[in-house]
């Protein structure tokens, strides 16, 4: 049996929204220091609704399904439901992910966050600051 889930497989071998936005509304992009792996998540939003999202990861083959099933789980969401996409759920919406791949999840989380973070940021929106915090935890994980 494979280590991983025919999800991911199928995630990896044909990730969806793949590319970047012209003249996003918020851009993320963060890094995991100890593999190197990169992602970057590019939003449209509307009406506080993510109306497209694109990413870019380079990266391991969980860190691509996780962007691409992460990208699915938010696409046409309210921010306030994109805010609160936890890494656990992206690995759970992906039938699993090996223990020791997680953390690649992890980067889906924060980079979604971090493009939400800038879309607040640019637009003068004020943000709770908690939000800030989640990041912070996130980067403990790794
Ligand atoms: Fe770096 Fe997967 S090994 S994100």
């Amino acid at each position: 049996m494979s280590l991983y889930s025919e999800k991911v497989m199928d995630h990896f071998k044909h990730p969806r929204n793949v590319g970047v936005i012209e003249n996003p509304d918020g851009v993320g992009e963060v890094g995991n220091a100890k593999c190197g792996d990169i992602m970057k998540i590019y939003l449209k939003i509307e009406n506080d609704i993510i109306a497209d999202v694109k990413f870019e990861t380079f990266g391991c083959g969980s860190a691509i399904a996780s962007s691409s099933m992460a990208t699915e789980l938010i696409k046409g969401k309210p921010l306030k439901d994109a805010l609160k996409l936890t890494n656990q759920a992206v690995a759970e919406a992906l039938d699993g992910l090996p223990a020791y791949k997680m953390h690649c999840s992890v980067l889906a989380e924060q980079a979604i966050r971090s493009a939400i973070l800038d879309y607040y940021t640019k637009h003068n929106i004020p943000f709770d600051p908690e939000l800030l915090k989640a990041c912070e935890h996130c980067e403990e994980d790794e």
